[in-house]
């Protein structure tokens, strides 16, 4: 029987990549999504890959979310903690609701996930977790006090859950994507986009499909040796 991957923020951007990959490498994907409904039905209708609608920043709602996908899929044992917000604006301009909805969704989302699912996966002695941080996570990003103190957190969120999995076999590590072709990065004003880019040594944005593989990777057989590791894919943006 194939393995039930959850994937949040699963149904756009870099989780739809990802989605879509884990499917084609075997898993029984579930897409999560929090607002969308349209873009999640015509995903789902798209790749037949099934969407649960939750908020992964709260917390009873993850844990109901979680326990109807196992109820109605089965055990979860990989989880991507992919959703992701950003409220860019520089400290003096931004509100505690900017910072708060950051921590909440990008940060709260991994633990909540993570409480969820750790659990069962220490009972069956596997689990996959991988957490989508930031290369603005990594080197902090003008502009962005909230989403750079929340993807960091999520790097060390991981390496010290790694710690705790590692006897029960469930490995956790993190992706620190750099600037992807996603609707999140082109938000970001045109004539800032163009100097980020101008920095990036590879010369152009990323793709989806480049982070997705990296996930396939640790999320594989194969990489059960890897565990509290970050892995930078970023064009040679940041080398760290
Ligand atoms: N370093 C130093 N100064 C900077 C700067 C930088 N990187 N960027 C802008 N400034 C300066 C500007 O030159 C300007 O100075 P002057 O007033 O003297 O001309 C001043 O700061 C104000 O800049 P803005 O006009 O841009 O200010 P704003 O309030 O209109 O906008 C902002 C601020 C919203 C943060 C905007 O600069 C912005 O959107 N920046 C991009 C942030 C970013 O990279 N977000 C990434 C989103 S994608 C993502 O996060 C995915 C991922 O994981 C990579």
């Amino acid at each position: 029987m194939s393995r039930v991957a959850v994937v949040t923020g699963g149904t756009r951007g870099i989780g739809r990549a990802i989605c879509r990959r884990l499917k084609d490498d075997g898993f029984t994907v579930v897409a999560n999504y929090g607002g969308n409904d349209d873009a999640a039905k015509a995903f789902s209708d798209e790749t037949g890959i099934a969407v649960y609608k939750w908020d992964v920043g709260d917390h009873e709602a993850c844990l109901d979310g979680c326990a109807k996908v196992e109820s109605e899929v089965g055990p979860i044992e990989v989880v991507v903690n992919n959703a992701g917000i950003t409220r860019d604006g520089v400290l003096h301009k931004m509100s505690f609701d900017d910072w708060n909805e950051v921590m909440r969704i990008n940060l709260g989302g991994c633990f909540n996930m993570a409480k969820a699912t750790f659990p069962g996966m220490r009972e069956r002695k596997w689990g996959r977790i991988v957490n989508i941080g930031s290369i603005n996570g990594q080197a902090g990003q003008y502009g962005q006090v909230n989403y750079a103190a929340a993807k960091s957190g999520i790097h060390g969120f991981t390496k010290a859950l790694a710690q705790e999995g590692a006897r029960s076999g469930i490995t956790v590590n993190a992706i620190a994507p750099g600037y992807i072709d996603t609707d999140m990065v082109a938000a970001v004003p045109e004539p800032v986009l163009e100097k980020i880019v101008a920095k990036i040594p590879v010369g152009r944005l990323g793709q989806a499909e480049e982070i997705a593989r990296g996930v396939a990777f640790l999320c594989s057989e194969d990489a059960g040796f890897v565990t509290g590791s970050t892995m930078s894919i970023n064009g040679g943006q940041h080398m760290y």
